[in-house]
């Protein structure tokens, strides 16, 4: 490849604009007064955003780049997360209610900041009972239950770090987790409820200890009444632990730049990456960005439909809302469960007013059909948001007509488990927005596109996303690992942190995000990004979701493979095929028509919805496969396997 060539090509061309609705603009949190405070002075702005939260101690420096990459913030200051939750909103709000929550079955409960503060200090003393103390970590593995962020709390005021891990995870993973930093302590329930069945995970916590020797107790949670082993001594009840507690637990004074959690992250290849997260920074940017971004105003109910399995859940369900006094909603189950309609009928119960959600979730509706959300009430709807992956423009617009009711802004947020906080995204009063783009970095956040040689591209290219200024809530290592943290975050551009996703921006400078770096492909010396081709699929009427990958192809390099589901109630035939390559071709160029189009009904996927597309190269090299257990669909795996080896046949007759 020559140098001069792009990074990433991109040829795709959206033009649709929404500005912001008016009584967005008029009463917007995020002004462009404030976007240009920030611009003119980041380090100001950090500190005056970190002044809303509350400081036992006031801190030194704000930020402190001595180190760098391993920057520090809010140095010398101290205080407590949890205490930031709870403690400072009991006098105005100690009966607003904090979290609706839902279980999957139908049981409810309605938790105020004061029940939510009690069960965190009762927590927190059986901890302590336990022998859990400052710096101890503590395993979390939980369905999406009240006592998950009340478990994490309840370490936050003790100052002992979590690490949740997943539900769906295996008892593999969750081990391989706890060895990695050594947790003393695991808190469990006996079973938890996903689309009306139990997924058990006393029993996985169970094989897991057998190669964990650091572990000292199991605090089990009761949530189905389903059959345990119980190991005496080891492990506790947690109703019987919390019962004995006092209601009361003063907060550990925190360092700011004291461990407040690690979230393990999996790379495409090695073991997982432990994502170290401090105190000060992290509260601070939480705070701020889920303040702005969400426009957040004291009547609303703001539900963000992730697990706080992940850092969406971490960031904002749990520290971000909770420090901003906000009413939130909590869904332990399936989307589907007992119906297609269970998501609108939550929104409906409880007014909520702000929906964050994945581009997966989106495109699983969509295939369902507008009936359900067509049948609630879902007028109390005034934002939207969208994380995880690109959502493709097919995908936004469907959201915005069928859920937002074409008045909700969408903001399209872009971050990371390790940026901590969302860091491209649209304020929604002040930004207009273009389906599928992510639009512009956020107060305070430095972020460019960089060519091979680290230079910033111009208007209209792609290449590297970089991030060129440290942030309150940035990862400050990986845990135990700090040569590994700047290698793959700050060695192949020095002084910039580099995202691993390709990105572009257009001529306005609006950033579209084009999928991770090694999701590019090669099609005859053009560096194609495998999103835009899968959302000029997903375009087509017929098509729910699409996935593209790279083939190793004799003549072309690479050649394009694409995987597709349907929309509920079309077949798919040969014509259809015909069709949807025709489709890409107009849309994008013929560069871009996929060479083969296997019609599946299911993609594989990670746990947290993202396409393994890694797993469809090596199908589609017809590779042998490597291990699938990470997958939450398994099963579809062989399937396609055998669909493309046909696809492949008839691809290369032409
Ligand atoms: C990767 C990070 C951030 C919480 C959930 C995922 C992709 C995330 C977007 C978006 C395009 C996105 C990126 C990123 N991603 N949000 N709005 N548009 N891509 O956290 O598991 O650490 O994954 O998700 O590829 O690098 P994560």
């Amino acid at each position: 490849m020559s140098n001069r060539q792009p990074p990433i090509e991109s040829l795709e061309v959206e033009d649709r604009v929404f500005p912001p609705p008016e009584q967005f603009a008029a009463r917007a949190v995020a002004t462009s007064d404030l976007v240009a405070a920030a611009a003119a002075d980041p380090e100001g702005y950090w500190a005056a955003e970190a002044s809303r939260l509350e400081w036992i101690e006031p801190w030194q420096q704000v930020l402190d780049r001595s180190g760098a990459p391993f920057f520090k913030w809010f140095t010398g200051g101290r205080l407590n997360a949890s205490a930031n939750c709870l403690d400072r909103h009991l006098a105005e709000r100690g009966d607003r209610v904090a979290f609706y929550w839902e279980g999957e079955p139908g049981d409810a409960q309605e938790i105020t900041y004061r029940d939510l503060y009690e069960r965190v200090c009762r927590l927190a003393n059986g901890l302590r009972e336990l022998g859990v103390g400052k710096g101890d970590r503590v395993a979390i593995y939980l369905g999406m239950v009240p006592e998950l962020p009340v478990a994490m709390l309840a370490c936050a005021r003790i100052g002992a770090p979590h690490t949740v891990v997943f539900g769906g995870f295996s008892p593999n993973a969750l081990s391989e987790r706890i060895q990695d930093c050594s947790c003393t302590a695991v808190i469990t329930a006996d079973e938890g409820w996903r689309n009306g069945k139990t997924i058990p995970l006393k029993a996985n916590v169970d094989a897991a200890l057998e190669s964990c020797p650091s572990v000292e107790a199991a605090v089990v949670v009761r949530r189905t009444g389903g059959e345990v082993t119980w190991a005496e001594g080891r492990d506790h009840w947690y109703h019987e632990l919390v019962e004995r507690q006092a209601p009361a637990c003063p907060p550990e004074p925190m360092d700011s730049e004291d461990l407040l959690y690690i979230l393990y992250t999996s790379g495409t290849t090695g073991k997982p990456k432990g994502i170290v997260h401090t105190t000060g920074g992290y509260m601070a940017g939480v705070a701020s960005t889920h303040r702005q971004v969400f426009d957040l105003r004291d009547d609303d109910v703001y539900w963000c439909a992730a697990d706080c399995g992940w850092v969406t859940g971490h960031s904002y369900i749990v520290y971000g809302p909770l420090a901003n006094g906000c009413t939130g909603v909590l869904y332990e189950g399936a989307p589907g469960f007992p119906g297609p309609d269970r998501w609108w009928r939550i929104i409906e119960r409880h007014r909520v007013s702000i929906l964050y959600t994945a581009p997966t979730a989106i495109r699983t509706f969509m295939k369902w059909g507008t009936d359900a959300p067509a049948g609630c009430d879902l007028t109390s709807l005034r934002l939207l948001g969208s994380v995880g992956e690109p959502i493709n423009p097919e995908a936004w617009m469907w959201y915005h007509q069928h859920i937002g009711g074409g008045r909700c802004p969408i903001v399209d947020t872009w971050w990371q488990t390790e940026t901590g906080t969302i860091m491209i995204s649209p304020l929604p009063g002040i930004t207009s927005t273009k389906p599928g783009s992510a639009t512009f970095p956020l107060p305070g956040v430095g972020a460019d596109i960089v060519d091979e040689a680290g230079t910033s591209v111009g208007l209209g290219q792609g290449g590297y996303l970089v991030l060129t200024e440290p942030w309150p809530a940035m990862l400050r290592t990986l845990y135990g690992d700090d040569e590994r943290y700047l290698e793959t975050y700050w060695s192949r551009f020095p002084g910039l942190y580099l995202a691993g996703d390709g990105a572009r921006r257009d001529e306005e400078g609006y950033f579209w995000l084009l999928g991770r770096i090694d999701d590019v492909m090669n099609v005859s010396g053009h560096r194609l990004s495998t999103i835009e081709i899968e959302s000029a699929l997903v375009d087509h009427p017929a098509v729910a979701e699409a996935a593209v990958v790279g083939r190793a192809d004799a003549i072309t390099g690479q050649a394009i493979a694409a995987f597709v589901t349907l929309v509920g109630g079309v077949v798919g035939d040969e014509d259809l095929i015909g069709e949807l390559r025709g489709h890409v071709a107009k849309r994008i160029g013929p560069i871009a028509r996929p060479q083969s189009i296997v019609l599946t009904a299911d993609l594989p996927k990670t746990r947290s919805g993202k396409i393994m597309r890694r797993l469809l190269r090596d199908i589609s090299d017809d590779r042998q496969l490597g291990d699938v257990t990470t997958l939450a669909n398994a099963e579809v795996v062989r399937e396609i396997a055998d669909m493309a080896t046909a696809a492949r046949a008839a691809g290369q007759e032409e």
